[in-house]
């Protein structure tokens, strides 16, 4: 096929995503593009991504898109034979999770998360040992052993709720110790806590949010609860990924920052190009090991599988079921 038929065929993809990728380097990612396209319809499959993929994943070849919570939802009602996760690992094994008969894809299975590195199912053991009878709630940003061994999972979207749904005084939150501070603050159920911490939210400060104050007088700063209490004290807003777009979307503030991963203000600022975003961002290594040529990839080879220890499967599952059932 030529050249200019790719282009003139790729080109209303090419107009949501003109704002942020250059007319010259759209060439290098619509071939890439229309073979997914293609590959996805002979293979029956779907593309569920994150929030934080790059735009030419997220606006040009996914299916659903959305936070952590968001895409463990939407994988049980996939009808597909296939899923591909355009994201962490653990986000794969909780789609694996929710559907342990089809196949589920992850286009680079290195990508991790340090969140889901800093625990495994032995200390789980070992705070419920200390701890006995308080429930652990476990973060989605786990793997699916370290799930297996607790109460309930929770995501950035939905914790408060998940702590305060299980009528204990005192809840285990693991692993992520800003999160399990920042829902401690707004609680009066008594949070225990793990030391992990995401690697992307743990750099921003507090002085860098009063820095953006000075410069950009009037700008709204919106923060994920994986940073720090003392930045979330700063922001005007904290939530998840989808619940910092819907804010952006609800008040629209006229200036805005996203203290998050950087591909979150390329993402959201696509619909909203009236609106200012200063970007302050931090990359995430392991979701940007996720790209176009590994996502072609994993699709004309059904590589790489996710597959989890059938030992582990039921409890795991329980785990993030538990959580789906609290509205
Ligand atoms: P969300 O569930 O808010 O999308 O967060 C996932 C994540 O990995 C944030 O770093
Ligand atoms: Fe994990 Fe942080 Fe990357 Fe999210 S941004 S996947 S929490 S390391």
């Amino acid at each position: 096929m030529s050249t200019t038929t790719l282009l003139d065929r790729t080109d209303p993809l090419y107009d949501r995503v003109k704002t942020l990728i250059p007319p010259i380097e759209w060439p290098v990612f619509a071939d890439d593009i229309e073979a997914i396209l293609q590959l996805k319809r002979e293979r029956d499959a779907v593309i569920l991504a994150h929030n934080y993929m790059t735009p030419e994943i997220f606006h040009c070849v996914a299916d659903i898109v959305g936070d952590s919570l968001a895409l463990a939802r939407e994988a049980m009602k996939v009808d597909a034979k296939v899923i591909v996760l355009a994201g962490v690992h653990f986000m794969a094994e909780t789609a694996k999770l929710m559907n342990p008969a089809k196949t589920v894809l992850i286009p680079d299975s290195r990508a991790g998360c340090s969140l889901a590195e800093s625990i495994v199912p032995a200390d789980v053991r070992l705070m419920r040992e200390h701890h006995p009878g308080v429930p652990i709630v476990t973060y989605v940003n786990s793997s699916a052993a370290v799930k297996a061994e607790s109460d309930i999972c929770c995501t950035s979207g939905n914790a408060l709720k998940i702590v305060e749904s299980l009528g204990a005084d005192t809840v285990i939150m693991l692993p992520d110790e800003y999160l399990a501070q920042n829902i401690a603050a707004q609680t009066r159920v008594k949070v225990l806590t793990w030391a992990g911490h995401c690697e992307v939210h743990e750099r921003f400060t507090a002085a860098e949010v009063r820095a953006l104050r000075t410069d950009y007088p009037g700008v709204t700063i919106l923060a994920h609860p994986e940073c720090p209490p003392e930045v979330v004290a700063e922001a005007d807003f904290t939530g998840s990924t989808a619940d910092m777009s819907a804010y952006v979307g609800r008040a629209r503030p006229a200036r805005v920052v996203l203290l998050t991963e950087c591909s979150m203000s390329d993402n959201v600022s696509v619909n909203h190009p009236d609106i200012s975003f200063v970007r302050p961002c931090n990359l995430c290594p392991h979701m940007k090991r996720i790209t176009l040529p590994k996502i072609r990839r994993a699709l004309e080879t059904m590589q790489e599988e996710v597959v989890i220890d059938p030992t582990l499967t039921d409890r795991a599952r329980r785990s993030v079921e538990r959580m789906l059932e609290v509205r």
